[in-house]
């Protein structure tokens, strides 16, 4: 927001109460957050010890999921709840293989808009904006989302950690169905989610995320794979982090039982638009 004598107010931020981005970031070992964001962090890992491990596979397959993606030709990606920014993020991965690939980062979280401005000051490719999953008709009208983008060619839209922070009650499929419509065939939806196969540490991480932020569901994996609207997912289908690999679906990969526990609490997937 622009002040009076033209220079960029600085956000303010509630920091009485922890948000999703800034206990996540706390979980990954950032600095961008408060003693509220680093209590809600400290429930994860009571309740899961490795809830940090978590959140660094999940940046991985984030990671290894844009590669993928690049690497089958897409230059345009639509992150929303990109969250904090990390080691390595989706404009890094994407420009180390398409130097010119276009991001559009979206947040809720008006802390992330403040960072990542920082971050992306000299990178005309990527822009970052606060805005809503609710909302997603206000995403596909925002000017600045608009013009940075070519709606005419394939865009990939990426859901990636967002979907456990909403109930089932609010219908987050929708959101997504209303922004996939909009994209060309083509295009790609890419998605994590909490998994729930009846473990133990996978409840766990559920009371944890209800503790500390009052949301973070896990599901089935039958549930997940709805997330992705009947398009056809690519191989390998939706996986565990650790054995999702879009790259080499017919590799080796450890089997899901050899997995750590808490590897079995995120998994990935990506459809395409036919
Ligand atoms: C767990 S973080 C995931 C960050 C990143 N996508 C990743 O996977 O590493 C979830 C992010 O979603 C954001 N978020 C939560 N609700 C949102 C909403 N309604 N619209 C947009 N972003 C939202 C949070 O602010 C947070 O940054």
């Amino acid at each position: 927001m622009a002040t009076p004598d033209g220079s960029e107010a600085t956000p303010t931020f509630d920091t009485s109460q922890p948000t999703i981005a800034r206990v996540y970031d706390a979980l990954l070992g950032g600095k961008d957050n408060f003693a509220a964001d680093r209590e809600g962090a400290a429930t994860y890992l009571k309740f899961v010890p490795d809830a940090g491990r978590c959140a660094i596979d999940n940046r991985a397959a984030l990671v290894k999921g844009v590669q993928h993606l690049v690497r089958e030709g897409i230059d345009q990606f639509l992150d929303i709840g990109s969250g904090l920014p990390t080691q390595k993020n989706t404009h890094q991965a994407a420009q180390e293989i398409t130097p010119d690939a276009k991001v559009v980062y979206v947040d809720v979280d008006p802390i992330v808009l403040a960072h990542g401005r920082a971050l992306l000051a000299t990178n005309d490719s990527t822009i970052v904006v606060t805005a809503d999953l609710r909302k997603p008709q206000d995403i596909l009208d925002h000017p600045e989302i608009k013009d940075h983008l070519d709606w005419d060619r394939p865009i990939a839209l990426m859901i990636v950690g967002i979907h456990m922070h909403f109930h089932d009650d609010e219908q987050p499929d929708e959101w997504v169905r209303t922004l996939m419509d909009k994209l060309v065939p083509g295009s790609y939806l890419f998605i994590t989610d909490f998994v729930d196969t009846g473990e133990p540490l996978q409840k766990a991480i559920e009371q944890a995320g209800l503790e500390s932020l009052g949301n973070g569901w896990i599901r089935t994996p039958e549930r997940i794979e709805q997330h992705f609207l009947g398009l056809p997912l690519i191989p390998p289908g939706i996986d565990f982090l650790e054995r999702w690999n879009p790259a080499a679906p017919e590799a080796d990969v450890p089997a899901a039982e050899d997995l750590q526990p808490y590897q079995r609490i995120l998994m990935a997937g990506i459809a395409k638009k036919v």
